[in-house]
C-alpha cells in the first residue's frame, strides 16, 4: 500500500518524483522520501538520501533548498507496517556503503531470520523495517561481482514475500532496477525518459501507454529505454497496456475533497456498472462471467468474503440471494475465513468482493477456496487486479478511480454489482422470469436518478444533524434487515473519517444491551426508510427517544409521522426496499463527512489507515 516512483531521464528528478508521490499520497503517506542519484567522478555517482516523516508536502518544502542537478532517482510513500513512522523506518533504505537505495511496497515475510544472518556477516541495520533486508541482500550480491539487475534477482530469490522494488546504485548511473511479486508496478516511456511508479496515476503525464509487469519479471530503466527480462535474466516483451483516462478524472474537479467529488459521482456509477448488463429479450449479460450457466444452477451455497465496506456489501447480497435466489449465504470477513476450515464443496460459489482488487486477505482467502475446490467470482474495481486475475468470473464495478480512504462510490457500485448477481443467480434457479428481471433491473437504474436528487436536496438536512455528532463521544447505527446492513456501513463510515466510536446494531437488539448506553443527547442514527419492518424500527426507536437519545432518522420521501420520533430526518425517494442500500447510505456518507469536517478531521486521509491494505 505504500507508493513508489522513480525516473531517469534528461528531466529534474526530484520535481517528478514529488510530483508522483503527492499523486500516490492516499496509498500511505506516514512518511516520504526520495534517493537522487548527483555526478561526481565520471561514470560514477553519489545518492543523496532525504526522508521525511508526515506527508509529502514536508519532504517538498526540504527539497526546495536541495539545488543539486539529478536526473535519476527513486521515490517512496510510507504506510508503516514493519517499525513505526519515523525518519528512520522511511524509505529508501541504502546499503552499509551508502551506494545502493531501494523503495519497496510489499512485504518480507522471512525478514527477521535474513537481518539476523546479514547482521552476523557484518550488516548494520539502521531501521526496523522489513524492507531494509533488501538493500543488504543486494550489496551482498554486488560485492561478489553481479552488476546491479542481477544483484537485484538474486536477492529477490533470497525473499519470501510481495515486493514492488525500484533500485538505484551510484555506481551504476542513471540505471533503476525493478522487480515485482504480488505487488503493483507499472512502466512507462515518455518523451524525457523512463519512468516506474507503484500506480499509473504518478505516470499519466509522462505517458498513456504503460507495461504492467507481472510476477517474476525484472526491469531495467535508463534515461534510453526499459529492459525487460524474466527471472532467469532472459529478454521478455511484455504487452503495453494504453491508459484512456485522463488526470482530471483523479483530481477533485472542483470539490473541497475527493470523498465529496467521489459521492457526488454515483449516480454515474450506477448508471455505468449496468450499461449493456440486459439483452433486449431480458437476459442479464455478465460479459465475464467465466461460469456456465450449469454450473451456477448447481451452487447450493454462498460465501461472500470481503474487508470493511467491500464486506457491508456482502450484508446487502446475503439479503438479496437468501430471497430471490433461495441459495444459503454466508458472509465473513476474509480475515477470519481464511483461516477456518470452511465447508467448501464444488458447489460452493465463493464470491470476493474487493475495490482494490489486492487486498491481502480476501487474496489469500480466494486462493484457499479454490484449492478446496470452489468455484470463484469476484467484484471490483480494478481491472487486471489480483482479485480479477484469480477468479474465474468477475463483474467490474465501474467506480473508476477512488481516491478518498473511505469507500463511497465503489460500495454503490459493488451493491449494484452484487445485485446483478444475485438476479442472475435467481434466474438460473427458475425463481426470476425474465418479466420480473426487466422491472428490477429498470427499478435498480432508477436509483441513479434517486441517488441524484438525495445530492441535489438534503445537503442542509445532514449538514443540521451533524451538529449533533460533533461533540459526542459515540454514537449507535440502528436498523432492521436491509436496514441493519446500511447501518454496519454507516457506522464504519462515521469512525474512520470522524475518529468518532460508532457501533451498528440490528435494532431489535437494543433492549439486549446496548440501550444501556443512552443518555440524553445520545447519537442514535436510524435507517428507517418504508420496509417490511418498519413499524417495528419505528417501535425501537421510540424506546431510544423515551431515553433521552438525539435521533436521527433516514427515511422515505412523505413520512412525516418520523419526525415526531426524529430529530433530525434526512428524506430519501421511495424505492424497492431491495435497493435501499443504494440510496440510504447516501445520506450516511454525507453525514460522516461533515461530522468529520466538523470535527477538523481530514476526510480524504484519515489516520492511520490506507487506501488498499496489501499487507495481511
Ligand atoms: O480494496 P478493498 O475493497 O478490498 O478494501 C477493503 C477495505 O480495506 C476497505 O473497504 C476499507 O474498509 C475502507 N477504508 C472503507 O471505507
Amino acid at each position: 500500500m505504500c507508493g513508489i516512483v522513480g525516473f531517469t531521464g534528461k528531466d529534474q528528478a526530484q520535481k517528478i518524483l514529488v510530483e508522483g508521490l503527492k499523486r500516490m499520497e492516499y496509498r500511505g503517506y506516514d512518511s516520504a522520501g526520495v534517493a537522487l542519484e548527483v555526478a561526481s567522478a565520471a561514470g560514477s555517482a553519489r545518492l543523496d538520501v532525504i526522508r521525511r516523516v508526515g506527508k509529502v508536502a514536508g519532504l517538498e518544502s526540504e527539497l526546495e533548498g536541495y539545488k543539486e542537478l539529478s536526473t535519476c532517482g527513486i521515490g517512496h510513500t510510507r504506510w508503516a507496517t514493519h517499525g513505526r513512522p519515523s525518519t528512520a523506518n522511511a524509505h529508501p533504505h541504502v546499503s552499509c556503503d551508502g551506494r545502493i537505495a531501494v523503495v519497496h511496497n510489499g512485504i518480507v515475510e522471512n525478514f527477521a531470520e535474513l537481518r539476523e544472518e546479514l547482521t552476523a556477516s557484518g550488516h548494520t541495520f539502521r531501521s526496523d523495517t522489513d524492507t531494509e533486508v533488501f538493500a543488504h541482500l543486494i550489496e551482498e550480491a554486488y560485492a561478489k561481482g553481479r552488476d546491479l539487475m542481477a544483484a537485484v534477482r538474486d536477492a529477490c530469490g533470497r525473499v519470501v514475500g510481495a515486493y514492488g522494488l525500484a533500485v538505484v546504485c551510484a555506481d551504476e548511473p542513471g540505471v533503476i532496477a525493478v522487480a515485482r511479486k504480488d505487488s503493483p508496478i507499472v512502466i512507462g516511456r515518455g518523451e524525457k525518459g523512463s519512468y516506474v511508479a507503484s500506480d499509473v496515476i504518478a505516470l499519466i503525464e509522462a505517458t498513456r501507454d504503460v507495461v504492467v509487469l507481472e510476477d517474476g519479471q525484472f526491469a531495467k530503466l535508463t534515461p534510453k529505454g526499459v529492459e525487460y527480462t524474466d527471472a532467469e535474466g532472459n529478454a521478455i516483451e511484455p504487452e503495453v497496456t494504453h491508459v484512456d483516462w485522463d488526470l482530471d478524472m483523479a483530481e477533485k474537479g472542483g470539490y473541497p475533497d475527493f470523498m465529496l467529488k467521489e459521492i457526488h459521482e454515483q449516480p454515474r456509477v450506477v448508471r455505468d456498472t449496468l450499461v449493456g448488463r440486459m439483452t433486449a429479450a431480458g437476459e442479464l449479460d455478465i460479459d465475464e462471467l467465466g461460469l456456465s450457466l450449469e454450473e451456477l444452477n448447481d451452487i447450493d451455497r454462498v460465501f461472500v468474503i470481503a474487508c470493511g465496506t467491500s464486506y457491508h456489501a456482502g450484508l446487502i447480497a446475503k439479503n438479496l440471494i437468501e430471497s430471490w435466489a433461495r441459495i444459503p449465504t454466508e458472509v465473513e470477513a476474509a480475515s477470519e475465513f481464511r483461516y477456518r476450515d470452511p465447508i467448501i464443496t464444488p458447489t460452493t460459489l465463493v464470491v470476493a468482493v474487493s475495490q482494490s482488487g489486492e487486498t491481502a486477505d480476501t487474496l489469500a482467502a480466494i486462493r484457499d477456496a479454490r484449492i478446496k475446490g470452489a468455484k470463484v467470482f469476484g467484484i471490483t474495481n480494478v481491472v487486471g487486479s489480483p482479485v480479477a486475475r484469480e477468479s474465474d468470473g468477475v463483474i467490474y464495478t465501474k467506480a473508476n478511480k477512488e481516491i478518498a480512504v473511505a469507500s463511497t462510490k465503489s460500495f454503490i457500485g459493488q451493491v449494484v454489482s452484487l445485485t446483478l448477481l444475485s438476479m442472475l443467480l435467481a434466474q438460473v434457479k427458475y425463481r426470476l422470469t425474465t418479466k420480473q428481471a426487466r422491472l428490477l433491473f429498470r427499478e435498480l437504474g432508477d436509483t441513479a436518478e434517486q441517488v441524484q436528487h438525495i445530492l441535489d436536496t438534503q445537503g442542509a438536512a445532514v449538514r443540521e444533524a451533524a451538529e449533533v455528532c460533533r461533540d459526542a463521544h459515540s454514537a449507535l447505527f440502528v436498523g432492521r434487515g436491509m436496514g441493519a446492513a446500511i447501518a454496519c456501513e454507516g457506522a464504519l463510515k462515521l469512525k474512520e473519517i470522524s475518529y468518532l466510536h460508532a457501533e451498528a446494531y440490528a435494532a431489535g437488539e437494543m433492549k439486549h444491551g446496548p440501550i444501556a448506553l443512552i443518555d440524553p443527547g445520545f447519537p442514535v442514527i436510524a435507517v428507517a426508510t418504508k420496509s417490511p419492518t418498519y413499524d417495528k424500527t419505528v417501535s425501537n426507536l421510540m424506546e431510544c427517544r423515551a431515553r433521552g437519545a438525539s435521533i436521527i432518522a433516514v427515511a422515505t420521501e412523505g413520512d412525516e409521522d418520523i419526525k415526531k420520533i426524529a430529530d433530525h430526518v434526512i428524506y430519501v425517494p421511495r424505492c424497492r426496499d431491495a435497493f435501499s442500500a443504494i440510496t440510504a447510505s447516501v445520506p450516511l456518507q454525507l453525514l460522516a463527512r461533515e461530522v468529520a469536517l466538523l470535527r477538523g478531521c481530514d476526510v480524504d486521509q484519515p489516520r492511520n489507515l490506507a487506501k488498499s491494505v496489501t499487507v495481511e
